[in-house]
């Protein structure tokens, strides 16, 4: 078990291993994944505030850095829950007056 603490929203335990995105929706957060974890969207990007997300993985990377987005910014659908970390989601169904899109593979790679 990870506890992952994501602002304004609360703190919760995460099975190490599950994918982020989806301890987010599990969780109730209404987390954008418009492609469906497919690392081409960039709309499940979280800010990470402290803690270790684990290794960046090269189509994470890749769509990172087309979209310049910052440094500490991850994609929730690549990541596999190992370790405490806090975070910030960035775009939500609510923010953004979008449908969240389709669910992604529980399936962490
Ligand atoms: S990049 Fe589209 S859901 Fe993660």
């Amino acid at each position: 078990m990870a506890r992952i603490d994501v602002q304004g929203y609360g703190t919760y335990n995460v099975e190490n291993g599950k994918k982020l995105v989806l301890a987010l929706e599990d969780n109730g957060i209404d987390i954008l994944h418009r492609c469906g974890g497919k690392a081409r969207c960039t709309t499940c990007r979280v800010e990470v505030l402290s803690g270790d997300l684990g290794p960046i993985g090269e189509k994470e990377a890749n769509i990172i850095e087309t979209k310049g987005l910052s440094e500490n910014v991850r994609l929730s659908c690549q990541v596999c829950v190992s370790s405490d970390a806090s975070i910030k989601p960035v775009l939500t169904a609510t923010s953004e007056g979008l449908d969240a899109g389709p669910r992604p593979d529980e399936e962490c790679e």
